[in-house]
């Protein structure tokens, strides 16, 4: 079996860590023990680029199981636990091709590499595969089944594939389920993040301005819990309806210009670029900190940070210090990318087993339905996603009241009213 790791001797460190967040996934959990029964899908191909943490190799196993001929590739350059790479290839016997900090030749390889066993699906975060696939690799198309997205980045990408009549393939939007986004995006994102600020600085939050850009499900977690964590929050936006939300919510929102002015720590999670550009970074308030939680590294424009910088310096882990030429400091964390799965773990895997049980769930759906999917981006069917929110809830051990056949019935109604 061909593999690229770091280390396969960490392999009992990753393996002690992957079994540590199966017990936080007891819906995968569920999904796995059927799928060793049924093995529904048997001898299919399956590339897989994703961030390869402990979360991950459980789905990845779960896959396997389920008699798929399994290869993994990494999400992001940076992402990469090095140890469950290593328990993957070992005690897991996956092809794992990801190694932490790989330059971007090495990432690009690598991604060459599970592509080049003819995948019939594509699992991507980021949509990084269908991006070279399409561009590069178009003989591949006639053997692709489909695929499924896992984040709100990919989702847009593969949308403007669409827009374009370039996607050939049918997608699983996996990140519009709502047992997706409503928790891992909001509550994963958002404890992930706060930990990955900590992890590389160890400030205190409290008393902080904390600056959010951006406030879809992710940056509302993220806003939620700094507030939480006692810091003065102050929310960027571009959509007026959520600007309005993180007003009611309690929270200033004002454009970065001003917001640069008054903020400790800034966190990106718009899924744009050069949100924070060469135009904010001369007036930022003396020794911020910036960071992104997005998906891709362009949310803080580095090269212009660089422009104004007259030096860099790298101070402690996960920190570059940049002294600006008007003599200002600012601190970046993890390069600009992804903080939370860079100098944290991830979102933690009580959150991402209801993520992952739609993404193993749709590759099922795929296998059965692709023959009547166009090339087009499909949501989650609703009773995978209902199914996986009431086994979440029976985990819990948590029951719920259910309706009445007279509460079916006056539902179903329009006569009824206002009593006379
Ligand atoms: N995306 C965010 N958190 C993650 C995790 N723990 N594993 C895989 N992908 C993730």
């Amino acid at each position: 079996m061909k593999y690229e790791i770091k280390n396969i001797q960490l392999a009992d460190k990753g393996n002690k860590r992957i079994l540590w967040a199966q017990k936080e996934m007891p819906v995968l959990g569920k999904i796995m023990e059927r799928f060793i029964k049924e093995k529904p899908l048997k001898g299919k191909k399956i590339a897989i680029c994703l961030h390869v943490t402990t979360e991950t190799a459980n789905l990845v196993i779960t896959i396997k199981a389920a008699g798929a001929d399994v290869y993994l590739c990494a999400s992001n350059p940076l992402s990469t636990q090095d140890d469950v790479a290593a328990s993957l290839v070992k005690n897991y016997k996956i092809p794992v091709f990801a190694i932490r900090g790989e330059n971007n030749k090495t990432y690009d390889k690598h991604m060459n590499i599970i592509l080049d066993i003819n995948p019939e699906i594509l699992m991507d975060d980021g949509a990084d595969l269908a991006n070279m696939v399409l561009l590069k690799k178009k003989d591949l198309l006639k053997g692709i089944i489909g695929g499924t997205e896992e984040t709100t980045t990919g989702v847009v990408r593969l949308r403007a594939m669409v827009k374009n009549k370039v996607l050939a393939y049918p997608v699983i939007s996996v990140n519009d389920a709502l047992t997706k986004h409503f928790f891992d995006n909001r509550y994963g994102t958002g404890q992930s993040t706060i930990d990955g600020i900590i992890r590389a600085t160890n400030i205190l939050l409290a008393g902080k301005v904390i600056v959010t850009a951006g406030y879809g499900w992710c940056g509302r977690g993220f806003a939620m819990r700094a507030k939480g964590m006692g810091a003065r929050v102050i929310v960027t936006e571009i959509n007026h309806l959520k600007a309005i939300e993180a007003i009611m919510d309690g929270f200033e929102v004002m454009p970065m210009k001003d917001a640069v002015k008054l903020g400790d720590i800034f966190v990106m999670l718009t899924g744009n670029l050069n949100v924070i550009d060469g135009k904010h970074f001369p007036s930022i308030k003396n020794g911020a900190i910036v960071c992104n939680a997005g998906h891709f590294n362009l949310e803080i424009n580095l090269n212009a940070l660089t422009k104004v910088s007259k030096s860099v310096k790298n101070v402690r882990d996960f920190v570059d210090e940049y002294t600006l030429k008007n003599n200002k400091t600012i601190y970046v964390l993890s390069q600009g990318r992804l903080v939370n799965l860079t100098a944290a773990e991830g979102n933690p895997a009580s959150v991402m087993d209801m993520s992952f049980a739609n993404q193993a769930l749709s590759v099922e759906y795929l296998i059965k339905n692709y023959k009547n999917l166009k090339n087009d981006v499909y949501a989650v069917p609703e009773k995978l996603d209902n199914e996986i929110a009431q086994l979440k809830l029976n985990s819990m051990g948590i029951e719920i009241d259910t309706l009445t056949k007279e509460q079916k019935k006056y539902l179903s109604s329009w006569s009824s009213g206002t009593q006379k």
